[in-house]
């Protein structure tokens, strides 16, 4: 794999989204079948008409419970986190299980540009181009075993500094998984910058989930801990709220929270008078996706 990371990032470092798609578009054609349906000319035109989030609405309108439950609780309070030396416990089904180092993560990963929709539970919703590299290139770092089905992640356990954790406002460490199918496709990544810029603390840093066809819930951030089960992994909102937030939290608009509407969201920038706009089958992303939930009821499998 190339190392092209430096933890300043510019541009021309970043592989960016159209030549990604180009890039693979050609693979796709080299191998004659199985990608080309993957990655059509849909999803092209759907990534290049995005317009990005400020970096500022992006880095001040945050959910991250670790830090309070307010909106703007993050960016106040995610400067006391300190990411340094920060690994990653890889374990249970792989062949090599551990702590991985983050800045030697680094030098083995592939980091791109992704400009995807970031669609929340809430309905509210953002553009977010990120940086960062496919989870599957870190999954095969560690040897995923033939029996693993499920990849179960693990957020930061650190109350002295996580200063949200000394309330119970949920059941801490924050949990999230993935069916593994899910967590190999290539549009899962581990985002490790936004707008070029290394991940600031109230987005996840030094590294974060982001799986743009489900709510943002399931991107959890700042992680410590990637286990491969053959179970499906409890994950927190679900033990919150079981009725509310369900296992695949695939973006909807036909299958509404119950207590509200998940058919529009209100774009986060767009001013006050900014009209709603229509929420889409899986953020926008169904072409890609909607193969992984072939004849799966998506009512009961919220
Ligand atoms: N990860 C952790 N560890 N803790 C959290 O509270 N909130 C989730 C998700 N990941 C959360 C988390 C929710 S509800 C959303 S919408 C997104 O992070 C928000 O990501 P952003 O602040 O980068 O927009």
């Amino acid at each position: 794999m190339a190392h092209r990371w430096t933890n300043d990032l510019t541009r021309d470092d970043v592989t960016p989204y159209k030549d990604y798609l180009n890039r693979r578009q050609l693979m796709a054609g080299m191998t004659g079948l199985g990608l080309a349906g993957l990655v059509g000319t849909g999803s092209a035109a759907a990534a290049t008409d995005l317009t990005p989030t400020s970096y500022e609405d992006i880095t001040s309108y945050n959910n991250f419970y670790e830090f309070g439950t307010g909106k703007g609780d993050p960016a106040t309070y995610a400067h006391l986190l300190n990411t340094q030396d920060w690994s990653i416990q890889i374990d249970g089904l792989v062949d090599r299980p551990g702590d991985y180092k983050f800045d030697d993560v680094m030098k083995e990963m592939t980091v791109e540009e992704r400009i995807y929709r970031f669609r929340c539970v809430e309905a509210w919703s953002m553009v977010v181009p990120w940086n960062g590299f496919e989870l599957k290139d870190l999954l095969d770092l560690a040897g995923v075993q033939s029996e693993a089905k499920y990849v179960a992640f693990e957020t930061l356990y650190r109350p002295t500094e996580m200063v949200g954790q000394r309330l119970p406002t949920l059941n801490w460490p924050y949990v999230e998984g993935l069916r593994l199918d899910e967590a190999m496709n290539p549009l899962t990544i581990m985002a490790t910058g936004i707008y070029d810029k290394p991940i600031p603390n109230q987005n996840g840093a030094p590294l974060r989930l982001v799986v743009p066809w489900k709510y943002g819930f399931k991107s959890i951030k700042s992680v410590v801990r990637i286990t491969l089960t053959d179970y499906e992994p409890p994950t927190s909102w679900n033990q919150a709220g079981p009725r509310e937030y369900g296992f695949y939290s695939n973006v909807n608009p036909e299958v509404d929270h119950p207590r509200w509407s998940q058919a529009t969201e209100r774009l986060i920038g767009g001013g006050v008078f900014a009209k709603r706009q229509d929420t889409l089958m899986f953020n926008g992303y169904e072409e890609e996706v909607a193969g992984l939930y072939e004849g799966m009821d998506l009512q009961r499998n919220f």
